[in-house]
C-alpha cells in the first residue's frame, strides 16, 4: 500500500495543480486491489456492474455510474485511525460522525481518496462517494444509482435485500426508502445510533414518493 502508507505520512502533495490525471479501470483496479479485501472488490465490482445498469434503465450517465460504483468504497478497508487521520488531512467535520459507527465516515474519506489517488475529478462521481453510507437530502440521480447499487449487487443476500430489488424495477426513490427501511429495522434491533443525514435522506425521499402518488 505505497500510495496509502504517503498519504497517512501526510507527505503527498494534494494542492490543485498537481492532482493526477484520471488513471484508467486497469490501474485503479490494482490499486484497490492493494486497498481492499477480496470480499470488498468482489462487492465493488458487483456495484460497478449494478450501477451500469440501474444508470442504462434509469437515464443516468452510464461511464460516471461505472467509475462511482468501482471506486465507491476505495476507503471501505481502513481503520477508525486511518479514517481520522485521513478526515484531518482532507479538512471533514468529524464532528459530524465521531459520536456515531466512524466507518460510515468511508463514504466522504473514499471521495477526496478517489479524487487523489484515482485522479477523479468529476464532482458528480465523488459527491455520489462521499453520501452512499447514510445519503444526504435531495440526492441527485447518480447518488441514486450509487446508493441502490450499494443494497443490491448480485453478492448481497442480506434478509430483506429481494425486497429492495423489487422495488427497484419501480424506481430509484421507491428502492432506496426501502433499503433505508432494511437498515433502521437492523440500527433499531442493534440498539445503535442513527446518523441524522439518514433520516433526512430517508425523508425527503419518501416525502417525494408520496408526492408523486397524490
Ligand atoms: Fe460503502
Ligand atoms: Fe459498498
Amino acid at each position: 500500500m505505497v500510495d496509502l502508507d504517503i498519504l497517512l505520512a501526510g507527505s503527498y502533495n494534494i494542492s490543485r495543480g498537481n492532482l493526477r490525471k484520471q488513471v484508467d479501470e486497469e490501474t485503479i483496479l490494482h490499486k484497490l486491489s492493494e486497498l481492499l479485501d477480496a470480499d470488498k472488490l468482489t462487492h465493488s465490482l458487483g456495484v460497478r456492474d449494478e450501477c451500469v445498469a440501474l444508470a442504462v434503465r434509469y437515464g443516468a450517465d452510464v461511464e460516471k455510474a461505472r467509475l462511482a460504483g468501482l471506486v465507491h468504497d476505495c476507503a471501505r478497508g481502513l481503520d477508525n485511525d486511518q479514517l481520522l487521520r485521513l478526515a484531518t488531512r482532507y479538512k471533514i467535520d468529524v464532528s459530524n460522525w465521531e459520536d456515531f459507527d466512524l466507518s460510515l465516515m468511508h463514504g466522504p474519506v473514499g471521495a477526496c481518496l478517489a479524487r487523489e489517488l484515482f485522479g477523479i475529478s468529476d464532482e458528480e462521481i465523488l459527491h455520489a462517494v462521499a453520501v452512499h453510507t447514510v445519503g444526504c437530502k435531495d440526492m441527485g440521480l447518480l447518488d441514486l444509482v450509487l446508493f441502490v447499487a450499494d443494497y443490491i449487487e448480485p453478492n448481497r443476500t442480506f434478509e430483506g435485500v429481494e425486497d429492495i430489488r423489487t422495488a427497484a424495477e419501480q424506481s430509484l426513490e421507491s428502492a432506496a426508502v426501502t433499503g433505508y427501511a432494511a437498515t433502521l429495522r437492523h440500527l433499531l434491533e442493534t440498539n445503535r445510533l442513527i446518523h441524522p443525514s439518514t433520516i433526512h435522506s430517508r425523508n425527503s425521499l419518501l416525502a417525494k414518493l408520496l408526492k408523486s402518488e397524490a
